[in-house]
């Protein structure tokens, strides 16, 4: 990390752009998420009691762009943790469906700015249904947070990057927390050891440095991952494409023989995330039938896998979400130093505006 020379680079920190700032501020960030909330006996919210949930039999979750995904992993959490049922819904869709809206339905927006005109017209819609709502939201007295009923902080403090990195940590981090809450379930030492997970380490950022020269000239990328690794997935190709301008999608990884592997061939990038805990098996055998068909693999796991191209390691692979935060700080550096290679300006990508206040 080289020393800042001037004003505008002594506001990041030394690093390159906000965006690696704030992948490198996550550690610190979600330790002030859980901060008297994950506690030895429990999840605590002091925004909320036990009673605002009475008597809710499902949850509907309305969010946009990497919010929407943070609330597909919610899904994952509440619906295995707290035996909730949950759908997950893009706003923009949902406001123009005349969606079923039954009172004994919990609605939760998600959003960094709490300004995404989608976002907050669902929450309105949503509120003159009766339902009650919920806003995980990382900026106070926002539109967002002044409608809701309740509102969970994030407190990722402002984020700067328009690809967002450490709200989305955040996100997750919350959810997960309201998934021990509603199920009463404790995981207070998981937690703190996934965010002990996203401290960067710069020897493996250099790997990935490197390791990101051999990715810049295919015809596109696939992210695959299975359960809560999906929205993962997703996740990283929305990074992707947001600040390289390279063609990304995410896939469930059992899902490629249904069309995609078609695509397969060496100048296809496959970034597979192969959870320890989850589908182990499954997966492999979903990499190993792109391998097959000689798409270039990059594999991120605790297990080391030789059949791929390339493999980046995870240290601790004791709890899915441990896995989860740790691939999730390498796939937002695999995003950036693509883009770093290609010359864009990685803190302001064309086209897209931080918040999207306007439909
Ligand atoms: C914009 C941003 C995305 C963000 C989305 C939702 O499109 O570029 O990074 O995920 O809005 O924003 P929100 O503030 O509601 O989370």
């Amino acid at each position: 990390k080289d020393l800042p020379t001037d004003k505008e680079s002594a506001k990041k920190g030394g690093f390159r752009f906000y965006m690696e700032k704030e992948i490198y501020e996550q550690f610190d960030i979600l330790k002030e998420t859980i901060l008297g909330r994950n506690t030895e006996d429990g999840i605590k919210f002091d925004e909320v009691d036990k009673s605002f949930f009475n008597g809710i039999n499902n949850i509907i979750i309305s969010a946009c762009g990497t919010s929407y995904h943070a609330g597909l992993v919610g899904k994952y959490l509440i619906e295995r943790n707290a035996k909730i049922r949950v759908d997950v819904e893009v706003a923009s869709e949902l406001r123009y469906r005349n969606p079923l809206l039954t009172k004994d339905t919990l609605f939760i927006v998600i959003s960094q700015s709490g300004e995404t005109a989608d976002t907050l017209e669902t929450l309105k819609m949503a509120k003159e249904a009766g339902l009650k709502t919920l806003a995980l939201c990382n900026v106070d007295n926002s539109s967002i947070v002044r409608v809701a009923d309740k509102t969970i902080l994030l407190r990722a403090g402002i984020e700067k990057g328009v690809a967002s990195t450490k709200a989305f940590a955040t996100q997750v981090m919350t959810l997960w927390m309201l998934s021990n809450y509603l199920g009463d379930i404790n995981e207070y030492e998981a937690i703190n050891s996934a965010i002990e997970a996203t401290k960067v380490d710069t020897a493996l950022h250099e790997k990935i440095k490197r390791l990101s020269k051999r990715y810049l000239h295919g015809h596109g990328f696939f992210f695959i991952g299975r359960d809560i690794f999906f929205p993962l997935a997703l996740e990283g190709a929305l990074k992707l494409k947001e600040i390289s301008y390279i063609h990304a999608e995410g896939y469930p990884a059992g899902e490629m023989k249904h069309g995609p592997i078609a695509l397969a061939d060496p100048e296809l990038f496959v970034v597979a995330l192969l959870s320890k805990n989850i589908l182990y098996e499954k997966t492999k055998s979903n990499i190993e039938e792109l391998v097959a068909r000689d798409a270039t693999v990059l594999t991120i796991s605790s297990e080391f896998i030789e059949m791929t191209d390339d493999f980046v390691k995870i240290k601790n692979s004791n709890h899915p979400m441990i896995e989860f935060f740790e691939m999730m700080v390498i796939t937002q550096l695999l995003a950036l130093e693509v883009a770093v290679r290609m010359g864009n300006d990685v803190d302001m990508p064309r086209n897209l505006a931080k918040s999207v206040t306007v439909e």
